[in-house]
């Protein structure tokens, strides 16, 4: 399994995201992270279904969408419609997680379930099964240039076993949170294979050296794992 990288457009300029879309692809981008958040679950607000439709319209590459609220469920269809290719909902605001997965599927859209850096890998042991991806949380979610929690790299070790064990070894592991030019080696190491990367890419001068930066160092990483 190759590394992924998925710019979070959390740190670009929201009144050039088409640019900022169209730099990251030029640097290799993979897929396009879009952070939704509203003022639950997590304090900023940030963008929704018309923006993901917008972004839809100018991408080349599949936009994959974490759900930071509550209540996901009702927002499935609408962020599906818009042209969400992958979504993600957090563990920690689903009693009905099962139903949540499927529901994802059910759309024709890739399920992932997140974990915050406080939610241990064995909360997913139920669901691992059945899930298409899991988002491994290496910040507390909310705002975007945060510094890695170094506890992640072995959470994604954790998280690697609970899959391998359930059966699921072709579901990649994400990293979200702090990825840079120094921990996206770690993170490799460790078994994440999809890479989120908002500040490290947008607050650079130039993103899309940066996203090609980033996957080079963290395709050196997988080679390294694997041998
Ligand atoms: C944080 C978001 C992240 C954020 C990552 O809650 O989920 O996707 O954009 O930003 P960096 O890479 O700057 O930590
Ligand atoms: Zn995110």
């Amino acid at each position: 399994m190759t590394v992924q990288i998925a710019p979070s457009i959390l740190s670009a300029d929201f009144a050039a995201l088409g640019d900022a879309v169209a730099a990251v692809e030029r640097g290799g981008a993979d897929f396009i992270h879009v952070d939704v958040m509203y003022g639950h679950f997590v304090p900023n607000i940030t963008i929704g279904p018309p923006v993901v439709r917008s972004l839809k319209r100018v991408a080349r590459v599949p936009l994959d969408v974490h759900l930071m609220i509550e209540e996901p469920d009702r927002y499935l269809e609408a962020f599906a419609a818009a042209g969400a290719a992958m979504m993600s909902v957090h563990v920690e605001v689903l009693p009905h997680l099962h139903r949540t997965v499927h529901a994802i599927k059910a759309l024709g859209v890739k399920a992932g379930v997140v974990l915050n850096p406080s939610t241990p890998a064995g909360a997913l042991e139920a669901i691992a099964g059945d899930v298409d991806f899991v988002l491994v949380m290496s910040v507390n979610p909310g705002f975007g240039g945060q510094t890695f929690i170094p506890r992640s790299e072995s959470k994604v070790r954790e998280v690697r076993r609970v899959l391998d064990l359930a059966g699921n070894e072709a579901a990649p592991i994400e990293i979200d949170g702090g990825i840079d030019m120094h921990t996206a080696p770690r993170v490799v190491a460790a078994g994440a294979r999809i890479l989120v990367a908002g500040a490290a890419i947008f607050h650079s001068t130039d993103p899309e050296r940066a996203t090609r930066d980033l996957k080079a160092a963290a395709s050196g990483a997988v080679q390294t794992a694997s041998r």
